[in-house]
């Protein structure tokens, strides 16, 4: 038996592989498109294991997804393939419903089909995740109490539009067929291996190379961050102990202003860079006109997972963040093949527009 991982290609799916492999004796397989978010580079450390496999295949295709399910006795799926990028969303929204919510319905009827194959004893085994966001439920104002498994769905992008699709149909799925779904929905992960698009790699790699740090509008918006490798560990435990039909809200306790994380990161690049001619890299920090719909706060209430499953996140965020930049400094060269190509149309596209603001 296997499970199948996919979007492993991306930024939590490779940490996971890895993680996954480091703890457990099971294979595990990885379907992923190799978007421009997916990367064999981030997977070199289980290059070579025998019970790793990789298939290059769009979890749209439902014939392939089956095909993988059944050649390798699929007993547990961590669905994670996705479109992810909130303002990429904003300027190409049709991916994101292709990907997120047909792409899911396909996973989900392969997976179904899949399991009503299996013996009553694998049935009742069989477990599907569905790794969702935090940001399905819309946005708190400051003093809010964080989001819960009870809040409702309110959300505020094209992506989290999109992933509230694939949650909704998710669930429909278990009432309907009694496919044994599991959705969790988590706040924001940072860590090794995160594309350049997403906010601490961006003050991170800009910080090192002396390029301007865009915070966007004021800088008050607040994410609550979670350490990869803590989110990872936590959907190994929910796959194991989490009961089907459920959702579980996994958070750091890591509440942050945009602009306390990006002084952190200059803090830390300053550090560790002693000799660098951009220090104090905080001058870098520049505020820039501000995404739309731009969503004020995100806040976790993670009593569920703590109490039912006895997931602890191990990192806090200064000891996640600081790990964090030294993983990025240590490796040129999975950043340099990251940010070829594509990636400078996207900079370009994303921020050439962005007036600064100071
Ligand atoms: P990512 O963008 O780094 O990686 C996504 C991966 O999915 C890529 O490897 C890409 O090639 C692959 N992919 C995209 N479309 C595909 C398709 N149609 N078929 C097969 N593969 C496809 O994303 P991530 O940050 O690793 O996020 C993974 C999942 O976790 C997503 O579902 C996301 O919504 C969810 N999530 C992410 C965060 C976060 O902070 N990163 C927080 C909460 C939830
Ligand atoms: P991001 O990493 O895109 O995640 P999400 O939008 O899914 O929360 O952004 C995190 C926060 O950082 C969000 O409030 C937007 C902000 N941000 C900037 O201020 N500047 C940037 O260049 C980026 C990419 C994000």
């Amino acid at each position: 038996m296997s499970i199948l991982v996919t979007g492993g290609a991306g930024f939590i799916g490779a940490n996971f592989i890895v993680h996954w492999l480091r703890a457990a004796e099971e294979p595990v397989v990885n379907l992923d498109k190799l978007t421009y978010a997916g990367n064999l580079a981030s997977l070199q450390a289980v290059n070579g294991d025998s019970r790793y496999h990789f298939y290059r295949a769009d979890i749209c295709d439902r014939d392939t997804v089956l095909d993988v399910l059944q050649r390798h006795d699929v007993r547990g799926i961590v669905h994670l393939a996705a479109e992810t990028h909130v303002d990429r969303s904003i300027h190409g929204p049709e991916a994101f419903v292709r990907s997120n919510v047909s792409g899911t319905l396909s996973l989900l009827q392969a997976a179904r089909t899949h399991w009503e194959s299996m013996s009553a004893v694998r049935r009742s085994a069989f477990r599907l995740i569905n790794v969702s966001t935090d940001e399905v439920y819309g946005s708190l104002r400051p003093g809010d109490p964080a989001f819960s498994e009870a809040s409702t769905y309110r959300p505020n992008s094209p992506y989290s539009a999109s992933k509230a699709g694939a949650d909704h149909l998710a669930r429909a799925f278990f009432h309907t067929y009694g496919l044994p779904v599991i959705t969790t929905n988590c706040s924001n992960n940072y860590g090794p291996r995160q594309f350049p698009e997403k906010f601490i790699p961006v003050m991170i790699l800009n910080g090192l190379r002396g390029d301007r740090l865009p915070v966007y509008g004021d800088g008050a918006n607040v994410r609550d961050w979670l350490y990869v490798e803590d989110h990872c560990e936590a959907l190994r435990q929910v796959l194991a102990h989490g009961e089907p039909g459920q959702t579980y809200n996994i958070g750091g306790g890591g509440e942050r202003a945009n602009t306390d994380v990006a002084e952190s990161v200059c803090r830390l690049l300053d550090d560790m860079l002693p000799e660098s001619p951009h220090r104090p890299h905080e001058q870098l920090i520049e505020f820039v006109s501000d995404r739309p719909g731009h969503d004020r706060r995100y806040a976790i209430d993670a009593t569920k997972v703590h109490d039912h499953i006895g997931w602890h996140p191990r990192e806090s965020f200064e000891s996640g963040l600081k790990k964090t930049v030294a993983w990025y400094l240590a490796n040129e060269s999975w950043v340099r093949n990251v940010t070829s190509g594509e990636y400078r149309d996207w900079v370009n596209l994303n921020y050439r527009a962005r007036a600064g603001r100071t």
